[in-house]
């Protein structure tokens, strides 16, 4: 057993029958566009299943890949918001196109602007947030995050393994190291009950206890 086989049968076992969702996958594999894929998407769908989160706040958003994940979590959990933020209009023009086409845009508010910025500027508490953005600014987002998260509120981030990058002792690259940051940030802070997930590029699941 390897690493690689363990993946493609989580992948395997991730399978879904959404054509939208299908479509944005082949639209990222055909660009290169980085999503989370069907294996974190699921993931993320029943955690906030599990933990009936009205409330998300996204931080990297894409073309919409993730943010249908956790809209289709909200509708399913009786309704209520994701918050879908990136800084390049385009994408959140693409982004309303797809939500429109899987009947969940009344499920999502859409900004365009820097992520860490807008979570501070955005009124209330989170039962969810996750971090996509710039791997370098994911201590900061952490931070804000914090304080954004309800009581129980989960905070979900991806690429917590950074390609295997982070088990380079001579990789000091700033998304490197802001990754490392992060999860010591994260895994050594008692208001936080945290674990760390390798599906795909590895995520950190922490919930705010305090
Ligand atoms: C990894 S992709 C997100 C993919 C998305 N979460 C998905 O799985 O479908 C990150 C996106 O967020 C944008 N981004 C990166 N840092 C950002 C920031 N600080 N504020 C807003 N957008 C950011 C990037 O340009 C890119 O479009």
């Amino acid at each position: 057993m390897d690493w690689q086989q363990v993946q493609d049968y989580l992948m395997q076992l991730s399978q879904h029958d959404n054509p939208v969702l299908a479509e944005m996958e082949d639209l990222a594999y055909r660009t290169h566009f980085p999503i989370i894929d069907r294996a974190v998407g699921k993931c993320c769908y029943l955690l906030c299943r599990m933990a009936k989160v009205r409330s998300v706040f996204e931080m990297g958003s894409g073309f919409g890949y993730s943010t249908a994940w956790f809209a289709m979590a909200v509708r399913d959990n009786g309704g209520g918001i994701v918050h879908h933020v990136v800084w390049d209009k385009n994408l959140s023009e693409q982004a309303k196109e797809y939500l429109k086409r899987m009947g969940l845009t009344d499920y999502v508010h859409f900004t365009v602007g820097e992520a860490i910025e807008t979570l501070q500027n955005t009124q209330g508490n989170f039962g969810c947030i996750f971090v996509d953005i710039e791997k370098q600014d994911y201590p900061k987002a952490v931070e804000v995050a914090k304080t954004k998260l309800a009581q129980n509120g989960i905070l979900i981030l991806d690429n917590m393994l950074w390609h295997g990058h982070i088990f380079d002792d001579k990789n000091h690259e700033p998304p490197t190291e802001g990754i490392r940051k992060a999860t010591a940030m994260i895994f050594s802070d008692q208001d936080f009950v945290a674990t760390f997930l390798p599906i795909r590029d590895g995520i950190v699941v922490a919930m705010k206890v305090r």
